[in-house]
């Protein structure tokens, strides 16, 4: 009898308040989203499965608070993450100072067996607001900053236009199997 081997992998989704960490996952997994803004407390996941080549995978997906005040993940809950996304807003320029931070932080409480070669990868979210003209953060610079952080692959989003959603969130799938 054949036997179906299905691989479960878990993503955290970090990064500061609003940058769109919630509704990049709603996009992705309900095909939804929505203007009003309410915030996440403390971590929930979602799932879904993928076939990736032979493999039938589960994508747990976990999405986390940006505003501190709602964060009380201890190492526990990072440990054993198979990758880690970091989102900001090409619109918000703290979002993406911040990424250092949300970078460091992961790394010491998921404190993974190789830190050089943990896969994160980085989305560049909401390109669509006025059409790009209030963007503050170019694409060359996000994709500096991944490159000298150790080749770290880069995304520019749309939650709201479903823009690169897929194929960010197929390029998590290949990064996690590729680190499981
Ligand atoms: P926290 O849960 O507080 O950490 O925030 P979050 O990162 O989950 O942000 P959330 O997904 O809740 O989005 C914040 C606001 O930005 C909401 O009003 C969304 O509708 C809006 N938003 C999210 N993604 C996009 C996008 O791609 N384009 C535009 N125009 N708005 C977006
Ligand atoms: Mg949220």
């Amino acid at each position: 009898m054949a036997t179906r081997r299905r691989t479960l992998l878990k993503v955290i989704v970090l990064g500061d308040s609003g940058v769109g960490k919630t509704s990049l996952m709603n996009q992705y997994v309900h095909k939804k989203f929505s203007m009003q803004y309410k915030a996440t407390i403390g971590a929930d996941f979602v799932t879904k499965e993928l076939q990736i080549g032979e493999k039938l995978v589960t994508l747990q997906i976990w999405d986390t608070a940006g505003q501190e005040r709602f964060q009380s993940l201890g190492a526990a809950f990072y440990r054993g993450a198979d990758c880690c996304a970091l989102v900001y807003d090409v619109n918000v320029l703290r979002s993406f100072d911040n990424l250092e931070t949300w970078h460091e932080e992961f790394l010491k409480q998921a404190s993974p067996s190789d830190p050089k070669t943990f896969p994160f990868i980085v989305l560049g979210n909401k390109v669509d607001v006025d059409g790009g003209s209030s963007r503050v953060v170019s694409e060359k610079k996000a994709a500096d900053w991944c490159a000298s952080n150790g080749n770290i692959p880069y995304f520019e989003t749309s939650a709201k236009e479903d823009f690169n959603v897929d194929e960010a969130f197929l390029t998590i799938a290949k990064t996690a199997l590729a680190n499981e």
